[in-house]
């Protein structure tokens, strides 16, 4: 068995096939759900469970780690990939409880139709003991759901955050043994599931400092045996600071906009910023994602389509949108043939984000000088509100 420390087991499951996840984010490197079993002098804790496509693997695992019995079901997270497996653990494990918080217990309730005798149901802050070994529990509301909470284990220093923290990463390593890697699909995975929840976030590393952790156990991902490590990774991430970068994801159809970005990108590059160009007929969402956390401005190129954006800049307007990043500009450029109202499409279609529209640069057809003039200007506007930021020279 896999052991975290003594007594303590992962118990989970690697999917190393998964290629998608809510039918809509790229697993290029696979995912686990992490199940973690504490054996304490008296009593018997798992936390969390698996996908429930992974059952048969948990169950297996347990039947390996000779646990005679489970007292508790700690449940951080009523996502599916967590909780989903609890209705078999319990018809295997009969005596066990479902320990989790009220909003969670109720969320159990309306997608497994669990009975509410079958739970116990606790407070931030509250403890409960496994013997040897004492659990405490740790709201952590909003990483990225409402009732997601974390357990820390006191004589273990160990911190099971759940999703928080986590990496879509299937390795057969339980701990962190390439940072690199783990850096990239962590930052991947705060970028489409945690970055829409920065301000919580910001609050729960703070709740976070009162407990000495020495290693955190998420939910995906390996495990982090120095937790310095991706600690300080999210705090640059949820930060209000910005880079000195613009993300470009765009679309052309006629080559009009295609040269226009081209012509743009060249210019920013010569300012001395860093462009992340992404052609949206073939953009891996997550590395869209991952351009967003830091860059100080977004530039959605687009032509003109029945009056409005093509679909697929939309598309990248509807993510970015929902995602809410932290950038402090935005503009569009693009091209019409007869006219409609695509800019104001695109600035209603980032609402949520708080940015300062900088004037689009929209062609007539065919990109002329006039327009290429235009684009240069553009670059001189970002470059001046960059310096302005002092994150640029
Ligand atoms: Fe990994 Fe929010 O579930």
């Amino acid at each position: 068995m896999r052991q975290l420390k003594a007594n303590v087991y992962a118990v989970g499951a690697i999917d190393w096939d998964r290629k998608l996840f809510d039918e809509l984010i790229p697993l290029p490197d696979g995912t686990s759900y992490n199940a973690y079993l504490i054996k304490g002098s008296e009593k018997t804790a798992l936390l969390d469970t698996v996908d429930p496509t992974k059952t048969n693997v948990l169950i297996d695992n347990l039947v390996k780690s000779g646990a005679a019995k489970i007292d508790y079901i700690v449940s951080h997270h009523a996502e599916q990939d967590h909780c989903g497996s609890i209705p078999e653990i319990l018809l295997l494990y009969p005596e066990a409880l479902v320990v989790t918080n009220a909003k969670c217990r109720d969320m159990l309730m309306d997608l497994l139709h669990i009975e509410e005798g079958k739970f116990i149901t606790i407070e931030d802050g509250q403890t409960l003991s496994l013997g040897d070994k004492t659990m405490q529990f740790v709201f952590i509301p909003w990483v990225h759901w409402p009732e997601t909470m974390g357990t820390y284990l006191k004589e273990d220093k160990i911190f099971f955050p759940c999703d928080l923290f986590g990496s879509h990463l299937a390795t057969s390593s339980l701990f962190v043994d390439d940072q690199a890697t783990v850096y990239e699909a962590a930052k991947r995975y705060y970028a489409e599931i945690m970055m829409p929840f920065r301000g919580p976030i910001k609050k729960n590393l703070e709740k976070m400092k009162q407990l000495q952790i020495e290693m955190i156990a998420p939910s995906h991902g390996p495990v982090v045996d120095k937790p310095e490590f991706i600690i300080n990774a999210y705090k640059d991430w949820v930060s209000d600071d910005v880079k000195n970068e613009v993300v470009l994801p765009y679309v052309s159809m006629h080559e009009s906009t295609r040269k226009m970005v081209e012509h743009l990108v060249d210019s920013l590059i010569e300012r001395g910023i860093t462009v992340r160009q992404f052609n949206l007929t073939t953009v891996d969402i997550g590395k869209l994602a991952m351009a967003l956390v830091d860059a100080a401005t977004i530039i959605i190129g687009s032509p003109t389509v029945l009056t409005g954006a093509h679909p697929k800049a939309a598309y990248a307007c509807i993510l970015a949108n929902s995602l809410r990043p932290k950038a402090k500009f935005a503009s569009v450029i693009g091209s019409y043939g007869w006219g409609g109202k695509m800019v104001e499409q695109i600035a209603g279609l980032l609402a949520n984000l708080k940015v300062e529209i900088i004037e689009p640069v929209i062609a007539k057809g065919s990109p002329k000088d006039s327009d290429f003039t235009a684009l240069d200007n553009l670059a001189d506007k970002i470059a001046a509100k960059h310096k302005e930021l002092k994150i640029a020279k």
